[in-house]
């Protein structure tokens, strides 16, 4: 494990890098056993892709890997997960210790296969089916179709395109109809079952077969609808031009009638004629909340506000549970038919992301939530989406992840885009955590950026006599297989071991090493030594974030404070019950600031946003891989001024100095902000440095247009790597802007010590308790006897 890249070709990190024996043992680690898994994680060290089939254990299923061990001459290799004899198939007898197969070199832990394709004649992939909602002011539907006719340019020739809008009613467009503009209307105020649409649009298996095509296939039949982008690039302009913004009357004092749910479930229909499995997605363009049939979220009644979390928290909030239930259902049958969900929000007030998160987080589908169609949230992002080559986001389809572990290990489930396929076995755990009951999993739709977190618990048996006693390590494997975006068919598979601990082993290992650490006993040493901080802070923030949505009355907070109180009471170096005797090793000592910064953020104070807002950061938080999840937690802060290179500063107030620029980035947005003396003088022009200056001073302009221009060059590396794009903000120190800044920061100046601080540094108006205040807390609770 490097520390540049610490997830390495496997893609693989875990909150303890080395495993307590017993459940007893793990339970008092008090941060859960997990892995995190960054599925499809491109890394040049990745082997070239096999192109005959994996051998599996022929007990255990388990794929060939560098920890089997191998009789030669035998001609066997013993399966490290269930001690299982195997032969090799005759075309392996030429290996030898020198003529390895590739699935045996130590160092290809992570292979990739490519099977055939599963469908002889597959659709052209990938299908995109755009959902349009009309229901918007005229600036906002500008803005969407200069969009769409953006991306329609970009798509692939092969890729096959469909087109819904709806706002009061649901309008389903047939592209492949040239005369004229044909539509098919579905009415948006009750549900409409999936064989109703398929029956309306012509496509259900009865009418396909009486008009005798493909023997009995409606996936023909669905090209009416789903045409090639080459062939309807005319079509859809047209459409587009023609469109107008939903013809029917809406009432002062009223919210528009806009039927979101009925749109998604007529698509969903559409697509429910295509073979299941094709790379299909729905992408849902949507402005404002649904008001008109199931998955409504608030009233017709402008008066009627949308719901807050206050509201959710008293259960004041008439509409949720109703329209979430119907998400629910609609994200089953996108799961069955094997297709994605990608919702695109604007509007400056909810639209019901919370809602909807169901159908898109089980599909794996993205999500973008902006203010505007017209911001560059909306529309960078939005582009991304369709674009080739080197920016492209690598979007895949049909994946399904299996996993397998050493006897002993039980799974409770996955946190992230994934659904549980309710497939048991030996290795599920009796108590689930977000997708479980499983051993394997399905993600519609899966990206090179897709991250999942397993939890794991250990059986409670007693296990001294079995072989997995007599084994030191233990293994997992991680196999997915899904559709590439070139339409292969691939299977990878990731095979890690990690070493149990007991205290018997351990007592004897590195006693030289441990007179550094003399108040560990030596288990907890080499636990220590395993332990992963950044991991296990987003792991907390991911199992606090899914806590909060399913626990009633989860209190967050004190979760996490006495998590931390004990695993600082366990893990620390102190004498009893003198706080000033604490130290923490380390491998440790970066996690309080983590869990400070985590009780402070957007996933855990959440009355500072609205519902949408609160779904959509966990959402991402849940998707995105441990670096770019740590920065939603605890932003980082870079300084640039005159005399010193852009060095990272202190999340904290102090940071902040009237002759320096800082730069925030908190994943969502990325900050700029300007001390005053340099936003003076840039208001006063020096960075434009006239020409006819001497020889100094034109040195000191040039140095200053540099020092304004190098936090943009950064920001601008950052907001071209990362999907969905972040906010940009710009700001003057004491400017309106500058609250982006300062709600990150650590308020160790607050209006209570502001006598204390330098001049021109800044003040936070809070009553939260400072990083300093917090730490003293945490100490003096940490040594209580
Ligand atoms: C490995 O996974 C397969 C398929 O999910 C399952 O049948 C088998 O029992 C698992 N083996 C172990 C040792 O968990
Ligand atoms: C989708 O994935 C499943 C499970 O891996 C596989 O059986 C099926 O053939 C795949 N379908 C397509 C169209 O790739
Ligand atoms: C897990 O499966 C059991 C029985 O198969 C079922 O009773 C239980 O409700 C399931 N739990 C979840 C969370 O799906
Ligand atoms: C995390 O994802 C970003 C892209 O979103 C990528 O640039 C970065 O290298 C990834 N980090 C790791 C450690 O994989
Ligand atoms: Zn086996």
């Amino acid at each position: 494990m490097s520390e540049t890249d610490p997830e390495g070709c496997d893609g693989v990190r875990m909150t303890w890098n080395v495993w307590p024996r017993s459940k007893v043992e793990a339970s008092k680690c008090v941060i859960p056993l997990a892995a995190t898994l960054s599925l499809l994680r491109p890394h040049p060290d990745i082997p070239p892709t096999l192109t005959y089939p994996p051998l599996r254990c022929r007990t255990c299923s388990v794929l060939l890997n560098p920890f089997s061990r191998v009789d030669f001459a035998a001609s066997i290799w013993i399966c490290p997960f269930c001690f299982n004899r195997n032969h090799f198939p005759p075309h392996y007898s030429q290996i030898s210790p020198t003529n390895l197969p590739a699935e045996l070199y130590p160092h290809y832990t992570t292979l990739q296969y490519s099977l055939p394709s599963p469908n002889p004649n597959p659709n052209p992939t990938p299908v995109f089916l755009f959902l349009l909602d009309t229901c918007l002011i005229s600036d906002e539907f500008g803005f969407l179709k200069s969009a769409l006719r953006q991306a329609i340019d970009l798509l692939p020739d092969n890729a096959l395109v469909g087109f819904v809008s709806f706002g009061t009613q649901v309008h389903v467009h047939e592209l492949g109809f040239s005369e004229l503009n044909k539509v098919y209307v579905f009415r948006g105020n009750r549900e409409i079952p999936k064989d109703r649409v398929l029956d309306q649009l012509g496509l259900s298996r009865r009418q396909v077969f009486q008009k005798g095509m493909m023997n009995n296939q409606p996936s023909a039949a669905v090209t009416r609808f789903l045409l090639p982008a080459s062939d309807c690039e005319y079509t859809l302009n047209s459409v587009l031009d023609e469109l107008q913004p939903d013809q029917w009357p809406v009432s002062p004092g009223s919210r528009p009638a806009r039927c979101t749910g009925v749109a998604l479930s007529v698509a969903a229909g559409l697509l429910a004629a295509c073979n299941p499995g094709t790379g299909a997605r729905i992408i849902a363009l949507v402005g404002g909340p649904c008001t008109e049939g199931p998955g409504s979220i608030v009233s017709k009644d402008l008066s009627d506000p949308v719901r807050s979390h206050k509201d959710l928290d008293k259960d004041a909030a008439p509409y949720f549970k109703k329209a979430v239930k119907f998400y629910e259902g609609l994200a089953k049958q996108l799961v069955s038919q094997g297709h994605v969900l990608d919702l695109f929000a604007s509007a400056l007030d909810q639209v019901g992301v919370a809602e909807m998160k169901v159908a898109v987080e089980r599909t794996g589908g993205l999500v973008v939530l902006s203010e505007s169609f017209g911001h560059s949230v909306f529309k960078d992002s939005f582009k991304r989406v369709f674009e080739d080559g080197e920016q492209s986001l690598g979007l895949c389809f049909n994946g399904t992840l299996e996993i397998n572990c050493s006897k002993d290990i039980k799974i409770q489930g996955i946190i992230g885009p994934c659904t549980s396929l309710e497939k048991k076995g030996p290795s599920v755990a009796d108590t689930v955590i977000g997708e479980g009951n499983t051993t394997s999993w399905k993600m519609c739709g899966l990206d090179r950026s897709t991250c999942l977190t397993v939890l794991f618990d250990l059986s409670s048996s007693d296990r001294t006599n079995t072989p997995t006693a007599a084994n030191p390590q233990l293994y997992l494997q991680f196999v997915t297989s899904y559709q590439s975006p070139d339409g292969q068919s691939v299977l990878r598979v990731t095979t890690v071991t990690r070493r149990w601990v007991d205290v018997a082993v351990s007592s004897e290992l590195k006693a030289e090493a441990r007179h550094c650490f003399p108040f560990l006993p030596p288990v907890q040493w080499e636990l220590v030594q395993g332990f992963d901080q950044e991991t296990a802070a987003v792991v907390m923030a991911r199992l606090a974030s899914l806590k909060m949505e399913t626990e009633e009355a989860f209190d967050a907070t004190r979760w996490l404070d006495r998590l931390l109180i004990r695993l600082c009471s366990k893990f620390g170096d102190y004498h009893k019950d003198d706080p000033s005797s604490f130290t923490l090793n380390p491998s440790f000592s970066l996690f309080p600031q983590f869990m400070f910064n985590l009780r402070r953020s957007q996933f855990v104070q959440v009355f500072n946003n609205s519902p949408d807002e609160t779904a959509y950061f966990r959402m991402l938080l849940n998707r995105e891989n441990i670096s770019n999840a740590a920065v939603m937690i605890q932003p980082s802060l870079i300084a640039y001024s005159f005399n010193s290179l852009p060095a990272p500063a202190l999340l904290d107030v102090s940071s902040i100095s009237a002759d320096r620029i800082l730069l925030l980035d908190s994943y969502f947005s990325v900050v700029i902000f300007h001390g005053m003396t340099i936003a003076q003088w840039r208001n006063m022009g020096y960075q434009n440095q006239p020409e006819h200056q001497a020889y100094f001073r034109a040195f000191i302009y040039k140095a200053f247009a540099h020092l304004l221009q190098a936090p943009h060059e950064d920001a601008q590396i950052i907001i071209r790597e990362r999907f969905p794009v972040p906010r940009l903000v710009v700001c003057d120190q004491h400017g309106s802007q500058a609250r982006f800044l300062l709600a990150k920061l650590n308020p160790s100046a607050t209006y209570n010590n502001a006598h204390e601080m330098a001049a021109g540094s800044d003040v936070i108006f809070t009553d939260d308790v400072s990083l300093q205040v917090f730490f003293e807390h945490l100490q003096r609770l940490a040594v209580q006897s």
